[in-house]
């Protein structure tokens, strides 16, 4: 009975352990639920996504302590979804098509 009840309690743990790793991977259309905007061609475009979330310049000011700014580069006024994929929980950085960049705070660049 002891071990039954041990048994279980080691399943329990488990389970919440998974489902907590299974939440930090929520991609970026899960985590946005309803607000996930939707299009009648099956194209998401980024003026859709602004619409919340505001232009490149807004963005660029909330990620200003990023080196490089994702937000404010040469590449300009560009597909939110080239870096952030509607199923992954992670943006991918469109950038290192071209160049070799790992994002960090400023602080940490230093
Ligand atoms: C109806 C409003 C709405 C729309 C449309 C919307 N978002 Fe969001 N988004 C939110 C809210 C609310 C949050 C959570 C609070 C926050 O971080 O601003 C969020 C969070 C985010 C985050 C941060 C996620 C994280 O890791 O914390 C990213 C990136 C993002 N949205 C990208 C996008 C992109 C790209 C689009 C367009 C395809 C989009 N959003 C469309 C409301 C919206
Ligand atoms: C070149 C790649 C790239 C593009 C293009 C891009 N982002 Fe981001 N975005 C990032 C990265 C990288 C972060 C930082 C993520 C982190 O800190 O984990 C970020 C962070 C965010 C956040 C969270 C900001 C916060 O509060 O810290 C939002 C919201 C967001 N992006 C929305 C957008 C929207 C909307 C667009 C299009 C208008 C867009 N992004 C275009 C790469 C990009
Ligand atoms: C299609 C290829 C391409 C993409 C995508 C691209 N770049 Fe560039 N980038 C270049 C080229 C070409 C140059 C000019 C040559 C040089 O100076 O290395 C350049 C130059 C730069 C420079 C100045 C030179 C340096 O290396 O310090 C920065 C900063 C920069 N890019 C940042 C970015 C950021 C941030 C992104 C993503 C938001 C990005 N680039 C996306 C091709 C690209």
């Amino acid at each position: 009975m002891k071990k039954a009840l041990a048994v279980l309690a080691a399943v329990a743990v488990g389970l919440s352990l998974s489902l907590s790793s299974v939440a930090a991977e929520k991609t970026l259309a899960e985590r946005h639920g309803n607000a996930w905007p939707k299009s009648a061609n099956g194209y998401v475009v980024k003026d859709q996504c602004k619409a919340c979330h505001g232009d490149y310049a807004k963005l660029a000011e909330k990620t200003k302590n990023l080196d490089p700014n994702p937000h404010k580069s040469h590449l300009g006024d560009v597909d939110c979804q080239e870096c952030h994929k509607a199923d992954k929980a992670k943006p991918e950085l469109t950038c290192n098509q071209c160049h070799k960049f790992t994002i960090r705070t400023k602080e940490a660049a230093k």
